[in-house]
């Protein structure tokens, strides 16, 4: 199975890697928490773009199902030398991995990776296309955290033009029933956007509130924003996050920028999920990791 999209994803499967998250997660809670159910398998992971939590999550994973892993350092690999995405692809491929996981920042690029290799792909963020892992974590800490989706008032707020977080998210929370709302200054809404400039509308009785950061690399010339002024005019404040319901969360997919888009004191309070987010990352990669390579598993019993 390649995860490249949320909408690869049939109801049963996002159901069953829902639940199958929510395990892993109290199973990652204990003391030992190994498993050999990909022992002997190598997963390889080759990010084109940076990362903290994704790379480190799906290494984590990874290794807790008891798989070897290989990163492929890229900023030192023969892609500097000017070797093709297909080739390096097939340089990958000859290796005989059993997954390789993908970070890109040229959209579609995983769906065509996917194509050249005998191994299952799975996308961990393509440019502003997708980040389907990401969304799964996101449902499933909501999930956990409200025992439901259906029916919450969610809010994605920030760098939505950019966001493939906002996109997968996005997705599968109608998908599974939630009211979202997405805001952001004009200028980084997708095209389509004719909603009212700022977040505030988008707060009014939110029970999540999720804020994105501006994706800085993918803007070109200066935004004329300070710090200060970002948060002022559409950063996370007390006074803006009174107006969500009483109930209300928050989260991030980090990397946070404090003080730009969220005020430090809020991602560090009790009502913050951000830290919750990524504990549930490491299980939602262990269950697609799972079922990335089960297939195979059962064609080829050890
Ligand atoms: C995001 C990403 O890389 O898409 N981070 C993540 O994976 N948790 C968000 C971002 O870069 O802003």
């Amino acid at each position: 199975m390649d995860l490249i999209s949320t909408t690869d994803l049939s109801d049963e499967q996002l159901t069953y890697l829902l639940d199958a998250s929510e395990n892993w997660f109290q199973f990652n809670r204990q003391l030992r928490k190994s498993d050999d159910r990909l022992a002997g398998l190598n997963v390889v992971t080759a990010f084109f773009e940076n990362s903290t939590r994704t790379l480190l999550s799906f290494d984590i994973a990874a290794r807790r199902l008891g798989a070897m892993v290989t990163n492929l350092p890229v900023e030192i690999s023969s892609v500097s030398k000017g070797e093709s995405l297909m080739d390096t692809a097939f340089t990958i491929d000859a290796m005989r991995p059993d997954v390789l996981v993908l970070r890109h920042p040229q959209p579609g690029a995983p769906r065509d990776v996917a194509g050249w290799m005998n191994c299952p792909v799975v996308n961990a963020g393509d440019g502003a296309g997708e980040h389907p892992t990401q969304g799964l974590l996101d449902v499933a800490t909501i999930r956990r955290h409200f025992g439901r989706i259906e029916g919450l008032k969610v809010a994605i707020c920030g760098d939505i033009r950019h966001s493939r977080v906002a996109n997968s998210t996005e997705k599968l929370l109608r998908r599974l029933g939630a009211h979202v709302t997405l805001a952001g200054p004009k200028p980084l809404m997708p095209d389509a956007y004719d909603g009212p400039d700022g977040i505030d509308h988008a707060l009014d009785g939110a029970d999540v509130v999720m804020m994105l950061r501006i994706q800085r690399e993918r803007l070109s010339g200066d935004l004329g924003d300070r710090p200060g002024e970002y948060l002022n005019a559409y950063g996370l404040t007390e006074e803006r996050l009174a107006m969500a319901s009483p109930q209300a969360v928050v989260m991030h997919p980090g990397p946070m920028n404090r003080g730009v888009e969220i005020e430090g004191a809020i991602a560090d309070s009790d009502r913050s999920l951000i830290r919750a987010q990524v504990e549930m990352g490491v299980a939602v990669r262990m269950a697609v990791l799972d079922q990335a390579t089960i297939e195979r598993r059962t064609r080829n019993p050890a």
